[in-house]
């Protein structure tokens, strides 16, 4: 049963989150960095749930990228015990919401209790039905594609794919989840205008919408002006309407 309210807009199908402005938002307060990671994740649920109920039907949200393994031990080490709180605590709102969880990025370099908490986390929502919900952690877009073109090169050598027959949806097959519809809405917080490194294939044609808000501070009220933002775009795709 749809929750959509008479109000809420029609909005984008598939929605991405760069979460930003966690360390900014805790130094305006005067505290340490990781409260303010600590805070994001009640930003985290509010904009699950909100999504979900909003019909949206993918949420990519980016939690660590592969250029944050270069940040102090400390705050990584802090930022995974935050992850597996979140796993652990918010499976009873994930079964509520219907959502199913998966993981975007590479597994190498996350410890056995991350990929332990996260593969029971995907197995126990396999079978939801609703919003399918990704965790982008350990993840670089670059880092993506060259996983992707090393598994193309390997059937190529192994005589399967004859290199003319690569196209773009041979790319796409070799994403990590090539089954995700393409963010329509792509949404930053803490003002910075850039991808840093997120969903490059992906965002080709995103709408971009960037809030000043830091990560922490993003409320429902903010999900909706960026839908509504959305709502105002005229989507054209190269074409001339
Ligand atoms: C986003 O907040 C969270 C992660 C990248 C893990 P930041 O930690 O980047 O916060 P700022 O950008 O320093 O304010
Ligand atoms: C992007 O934020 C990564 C995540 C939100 C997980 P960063 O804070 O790492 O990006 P830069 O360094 O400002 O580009
Ligand atoms: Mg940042």
């Amino acid at each position: 049963m749809s929750t959509r309210g008479p109000n809420d807009l029609v909005g984008p199908r598939s929605v991405a989150v760069i979460m930003d402005g966690n360390g900014r938002w805790a130094k305006r307060a005067g505290l340490e960095r990781i409260r303010g990671h600590e805070r994001g994740i009640d930003a985290v649920r509010t904009t699950v749930t909100e999504c979900a109920r909003l019909g949206v039907q993918a949420l990519v949200l980016y939690a660590f990228s592969e250029e944050n393994w270069a940040r102090p031990q400390r705050e990584i080490d802090l930022l995974f015990k935050l992850l597996k709180r979140f796993l652990r605590e918010e499976r009873d709102t994930l079964m509520q919401n219907r959502v199913r969880l998966l993981h975007s990025g590479r597994r190498a370099r996350l410890s056995p209790d991350v990929l332990g908490l996260l593969d029971e986390t995907m197995a126990m929502t396999a079978g939801n039905d609703g919003m399918r919900l990704s965790l982008a952690i350990s993840y670089g877009g670059r880092q993506e594609l060259a996983d992707g073109v090393q598994a193309i090169a390997r059937q190529v050598q192994a005589g399967t794919l004859d290199p003319a027959a690569i196209t773009e949806e041979t790319i796409r097959a070799h994403l990590y989840h090539p089954e995700l519809p393409d963010p329509d809405l792509l949404i930053r917080t803490a003002g910075e205008m850039r991808i840093s490194n997120f969903l490059l294939w992906q965002v080709s044609y995103a709408e971009i919408h960037v809030s000043d808000v830091c990560w922490p501070e993003f409320g429902a009220e903010h999900l909706a002006a960026a839908f509504a933002d959305y709502g105002r775009r005229v989507r054209k795709f190269g074409k001339v309407l």
